[in-house]
């Protein structure tokens, strides 16, 4: 099972488009996928249009609202074929206050602990993150071990980077099996000088890990506010088109289709 999170310490330079698109596309393909929302702000079950009544805080402390118990397994919630969604969402501040409240020795490992589908259950994980640093950030980056950073190709992007890079290495020395295997260029706007320089920059510090770019596309954009998937909502815009590229990369494991 490959374990990826879509993960960088800055908001708005699509993350949860890329999870949700990603999650989507590679489930169409026939892969069964779990797609996990880190984000207080609960945006992944919006993006496909659901509004699953549990989700990850249940998952982990196994306990509803009201306090009684609750599997693990109705915690999940189906949301396309081959595609379940673990909701995230504003429950998530109580779950990292209960996460601060485990033993030391265990406080960063609950979630892979805990996480560890049934042999041949699910072929990816996906995680959708916060851009901030916390615990339950942590416990992310010791469940996953790839990283796919999304950079936008606009505005002062190359410096949520640097900030995100040092996360990463410290998350690195816990969990030796976290690679950065994708930086992915997003709102590519091709007639825009700022844009290409960026490609350029990003190309010259890594150049395995860069992936082609997703360009700016305004139907990727209105798919979120009719609860669909760029595939479902605009199978044809540049914007599917992207994703599918960028889903075939991820199927060679990294390598470049051309
Ligand atoms: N390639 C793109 N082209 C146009 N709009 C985009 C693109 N990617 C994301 N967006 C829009 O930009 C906003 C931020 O994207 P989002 O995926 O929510 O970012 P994050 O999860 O990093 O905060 C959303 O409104 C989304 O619809
Ligand atoms: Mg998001």
């Amino acid at each position: 099972m490959r374990k990826i999170a879509v993960a960088m310490a800055k908001g708005g330079v699509g993350k949860t488009t890329t999870a949700v698109n990603l999650a989507h596309g590679l489930a169409s393909q026939g892969k069964r996928v779990l797609l996990v929302d880190c984000d207080t702000q609960g945006q992944v079950a919006k993006f496909l249009g659901e509004k699953p009544p549990y989700g990850l805080y249940e998952f982990i402390t196994e306990r509803r609202d009201d306090g009684q118990y609750i599997a693990r397994n109705n915690t999940i919630h189906p949301s396309r074929r081959n595609l379940w969604i673990l909701d995230g969402g504003i429950r998530l501040v109580e779950l990292k206050n209960w996460l601060g409240e485990q033993p030391r020795e265990i406080r960063q490992t609950v979630l892979a602990q805990k996480l560890v589908p049934k042999e041949g259950k699910l072929d990816f994980l996906i995680f959708d993150c916060a851009p901030s640093w916390d615990v339950l950030s942590v416990n992310i980056l010791m469940a996953a071990n790839e990283v796919l950073c999304p950079v936008a190709m606009q505005g002062p992007s190359l410096q949520g980077l640097k900030t995100f890079f040092r996360y990463l290495q410290s998350a690195q020395k816990l969990n030796p099996d976290l690679r950065l295997e994708y930086i992915l260029p997003t709102m590519f706007d091709r007639r825009t000088r700022h844009s290409h320089d960026i490609f350029n920059q990003l190309k010259q510090y890594f150049k395995r890990q860069v992936c082609d770019p997703i360009h700016y596309n305004v139907r990727l954009s209105e798919a979120p506010s009719f609860g669909q998937t760029i595939f479902e909502y605009a199978v044809r815009a540049q914007g599917a088109c992207d994703y599918t590229y960028l889903i075939e990369r991820i199927m060679n494991h990294g390598d470049r289709q051309e």
